[in-house]
């Protein structure tokens, strides 16, 4: 039996729950800043000075559903000290007044970056450089330090080359890496409560670049540098594929006690715009979310713009666009259901299912694994399209493999077996489609003593590179190997530009990589890995192909 003072708590608590809940509950239909508030995080989009003083369309949705916001120029150097110190903060104002009004926090973006500022800065000698440098952050730092609105900044951006070394932007050539230290303490120095990151894009997944900037970080901190925050930018294009390792990624850099947050998210895609690219387009979003809301130390996501009609790419990524959450005309798209029912968490009203996928085409098929494709499935249900499930066994619930995209490499098969299998997409809301037609394919036989196989997967690619990491090189017979050697081959215009844990040679496009010193020996089913870096023509999407293991 309950006591009456039991009792008479949770009468209270039920109290104070009634009280407490329409304030951090979120309808199925309330704006993004309200759910992602209920979870603890911002939501950001970075703003354009024209649109906000002249479309009320446009100053309505920005006010409405996001909770930070940015200024996507207009706080930049050659904006706020077009010549040396003469500053300009209408711009930079009127961000900041506009998000006084609507209850908003700004992300100050950007002090210190290689591009958008003025010549007079880069002409400067390393005397005069270093003390430019700290008077602009301490005027432009300063002017909000006192401001609520202004809560943090970016106090260096895109420091980093892909390969990981230091940019030798002129900030670099003319003073060293101090600049970067320095910077930070002028930030402190200037605002003392100020959040400052270090920001930067190509770092979303575990690659040369984030682990360089992770252990830059890391040796800053121990050096008492205030940096209290990485920003990742998420500038994600959806024929480059997903940063599958972005959640753990930004864990890692947690772990060493900084703030995360997502600071320039847009999904770009191959123009024409369609459905299905659209819904692609909307798992990235949400993929991208859940892994904010994952990880404790992440802030929140901001969006680099809102809608199509105002967006950086098309200008920038030739023959690319539509990377933003509404279309030209702000009409929300899938994109935004994905963003808003991945803060909503468990609110999500979707049931409908994706519809179902094509026939899987079988290719590839070795001893113990197998490659399908299949025509993609869309999903109009509103959490857009997670991925899809393999299965093996009508009516089975464990999936022989899954994939986010339209194919998928089965591994760890058995030899000479014949497989029947069928393909199920599922959307964000957990919600599977119909079984796609079956395929059958049988596995060739074993090797018997001796065999190797090697599979690459696709890292991280920008642009007009790529790392390919890891490289799985797997003794699938049943003796020792006391060496191996891997070829494969680079579609035409792709050089190689670094390689780990393998002895590599390269002869036209094809490359050979044997085991390094320490990874030759391989017991029967057992493996190893090594990795390789390659540069390609801009705007080429192309990856090596034809692994084969000896
Ligand atoms: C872009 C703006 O969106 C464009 O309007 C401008 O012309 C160039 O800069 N990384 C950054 C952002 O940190 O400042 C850039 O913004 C996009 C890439």
């Amino acid at each position: 039996m309950l006591s009456s003072s039991l009792v008479r708590v949770l009468t209270l608590v039920g109290t104070l729950l009634a009280f407490l809940l329409p304030a951090t509950s979120a309808d199925a239909s309330s704006p993004l800043r309200t759910h992602a508030s209920a979870r603890g995080k911002f939501i950001g989009a970075a703003l354009a000075t024209s649109p906000l003083s002249n479309e009320t369309s446009y100053r309505n949705i920005a006010a409405t559903e996001f909770s930070q916001v940015t200024a996507e120029n207009a706080m930049k150097w050659d904006a706020t000290e077009p010549s040396q110190g003469q500053f300009n903060f209408s711009g930079a104002d009127a961000i900041v007044n506009f998000a006084t009004q609507n209850n908003q926090q700004v992300h100050g973006h950007t002090l210190v970056w290689h591009n958008q500022t003025p010549g007079w800065v880069q002409g400067l000698s390393a005397t005069a450089m270093r003390s430019a440098m700290q008077n602009h952050i301490s005027q432009v730092v300063g002017r909000y330090a006192s401001n609520a609105t202004v809560v943090s900044w970016d106090v260096v951006n895109e420091v980093f080359d892909d390969n990981g070394n230091l940019r030798t932007s002129f900030w670099y050539n003319t003073l060293g890496q101090s600049y970067i230290a320095d910077a930070f303490r002028a930030a402190r120095a200037a605002d003392s409560n100020a959040r400052l990151c270090i920001n930067d894009y190509n770092v979303e997944g575990i690659n040369a670049k984030s682990t360089a900037m992770y252990n830059l970080v890391s040796s800053l901190r121990q050096q008492g540098v205030p940096v209290d925050c990485v920003g990742f930018q998420g500038h994600l294009a959806i024929q480059y594929g997903f940063p599958n390792d972005l959640q753990q990624n930004l864990q890692r850099f947690a772990d060493l006690g900084v703030q995360v947050r997502i600071t320039e998210l847009d999904v770009r895609m191959q123009m024409p715009r369609d459905a299905s690219k659209d819904a692609t387009q909307a798992t990235y979003y949400r993929n991208v979310v859940n892994a904010c809301l994952n990880v404790t130390a992440c802030a929140g996501v901001t969006i680099w713009g809102f809608t199509d009609k105002y967006s950086w790419v098309p200008d920038t990524f030739q023959g690319q666009g539509a990377a933003l959450i509404y279309d030209e005309n702000y009409q929300p798209k899938s994109s935004y259901n994905a963003v808003h029912d991945a803060l909503a968490g468990g609110t999500t009203t979707d049931t409908t299912p994706p519809t179902t996928p094509g026939t899987p085409v079988a290719g590839n098929v070795t001893s113990n694994s197998a490659g399908l494709t299949w025509t993609a499935s869309t999903d109009s249900g509103g959490s857009g399209l997670a991925g899809y499930n393999v299965y093996r066994e009508q009516g089975a619930t464990d999936p022989l493999g899954q994939s986010t995209t339209n194919s998928i490499t089965l591994t760890g098969l058995s030899p000479e077996t014949q497989y029947q299998v069928y393909v199920r997409a599922r959307d964000g809301a957990g919600n599977l489609s119909a079984n796609s037609p079956l395929v059958t394919f049988t596995t060739t036989a074993g090797q018997g003593g001796g065999g190797c196989t090697a599979a690459g997967t696709v890292q991280t690619q920008w642009n007009n590179g790529y790392v390919v990491q890891p490289v799985t090189v797997t003794n699938t017979g049943t003796s020792s190997m006391s060496g191996w050697t891997v070829t494969f081959t680079l579609p035409a215009g792709h050089t190689l530009t670094g390689s780990w844990n393998a002895s590599v040679s390269v002869s036209g496009q094809t490359v050979t990589a044997r085991n390094a010193g320490h990874n030759g020996t391989l017991a029967p089913n057992t493996g190893t890995t090594f990795g390789f870096q390659a540069s390609r023509p801009n705007g080429n999407t192309q990856t090596p192909s034809g692994y084969t293991c000896a």
